[in-house]
């Protein structure tokens, strides 16, 4: 795979830059521009190199989602300039107006349904725009789209900047420093149950909590009925008694706070509980390694403040530190700690299968 530092005249070239731009918004204002700001290295080096820059991203749950939030953050650092149509005659004439060093945005790549269904005749005609290719959307690797795996296919192809920084940090939670803790939370039980069971071989501790710790509890036969459970069958064989395994011996809820044992099948599970939170803080203390992706409380619903103190902890531990989840990283950014880790992913799903799989379909296509 070969980075696009690697890359040798890219003056005048012109380069089409897979980016993820899927952030969120809120009244038409940008409310996290985290992967906004991990972008601008690739932006900036391929400006700094004259080259001429047209980048693609999906935004939102649907494909009539817009991205003019983000060309309006762009713009505060960049003269990045916004197209709606990549293949409209407006596209073409921006693309030649672009001058060496120059870049546009362009609109929502997903409202092209062959974006999605990966179709080659959509992944040759974005391709033919451009003379080489970047991919600096690790969080969207996980997809078999065509501006992840299509477009690579048929032009000179390269990883980005954060991308090649997202492997490399990712890679070492593969095989970590020891004593090493991975702390699995959220919600995401048919991926990260899975997860937890390989990192039980991996790890020297493995803790389970929020959503995901339920049909641990199931399993133990404590009353969850209540609580959030994971709507298809999940095998948890392998996981129960297993020496790494760490689950939370206390757990929370709207005005309750009580060892699992003892829930009744009334009880709604929201957070951890303070036992649970001490024993967690101390072996965050203990360890050389912490591998954080998932909030351990239901962050929606108020149930903050448990996760915000486990985040100070592993700020101020001397361990190194990876996080990662779309939820979990905003928590972070929220207290002013992202500088605090030593790497913070801007992936959610892609982080989960790259963990679970060593690769993603965005790396694949790239080699
Ligand atoms: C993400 O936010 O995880 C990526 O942008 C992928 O988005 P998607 O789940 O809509 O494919």
């Amino acid at each position: 795979m070969r980075s696009i530092r690697e890359a040798q005249s890219l003056r005048g070239k012109r380069v089409l830059v897979r980016a993820d731009f899927n952030v969120p918004v809120h009244n038409g204002a940008v409310v996290n521009d985290f992967r906004i700001r991990k972008t601008l290295p690739v932006l900036r080096f391929l400006s700094g190199q004259g080259a001429r820059t047209f980048v693609v991203s999906h935004i939102g749950e649907n494909s009539a989602a817009t991205l003019a939030p983000v060309a309006q953050e762009l713009a505060k650092c960049c003269s990045t300039g916004f197209v709606r149509d990549v293949f409209s005659a407006e596209g073409k004439e921006a693309m030649e107006r672009i001058g060496d060093g120059g870049s546009i945005l362009f609109e929502n790549i997903r409202m092209f349904p062959g974006e999605e269904a990966n179709d080659d005749t959509f992944a040759r005609r974005l391709a033919s725009l451009a003379d080489i290719y970047v991919n600096e959307a690790f969080s969207t690797s996980h997809r078999e789209h065509a501006s992840i795996v299509g477009v690579p296919c048929h032009i000179p192809a390269y990883s980005g900047i954060q991308f090649v920084s997202e492997m490399r940090h990712l890679s070492l939670a593969l095989n970590p420093p020891h004593p090493s803790l991975v702390i699995l939370g959220g919600i995401k039980f048919q991926t990260k149950i899975p997860l937890a069971r390989k990192f039980l071989d991996i790890a020297d501790r493995v803790f389970v909590g929020g959503a995901l710790a339920n049909p641990l509890f199931a399993a133990e036969g404590y009353q969850v009925s209540a609580s959030v459970l994971p709507g298809d069958q999940l095998d948890v064989a392998g996981l129960l008694g297993h020496e790494h395994l760490i689950l939370p011996q206390d757990v929370a809820g709207e005005g309750f706070v009580k060892s699992a044992e003892a829930l009744t099948k009334h009880d709604i599970i929201r957070d951890a509980g303070p036992e649970t939170l001490e024993n967690l803080i101390r072996v965050v203390r203990e360890s050389a390694f912490v591998l954080w992706n998932g909030p351990i409380g239901d962050y929606e619903r108020g149930f903050r403040e448990r996760n915000e103190a486990l985040a100070r902890a592993i700020a101020e531990s001397s361990a190194q530190s990876i996080v990662g989840g779309g939820d979990t990283v905003a928590s972070i950014a929220d207290l002013g700690l992202e500088d605090r880790f030593t790497f913070v992913s801007t992936a959610g799903g892609a982080m989960v299968q790259f963990l679970s799989d060593g690769t993603l379909p965005g790396i694949e296509a790239l080699r």
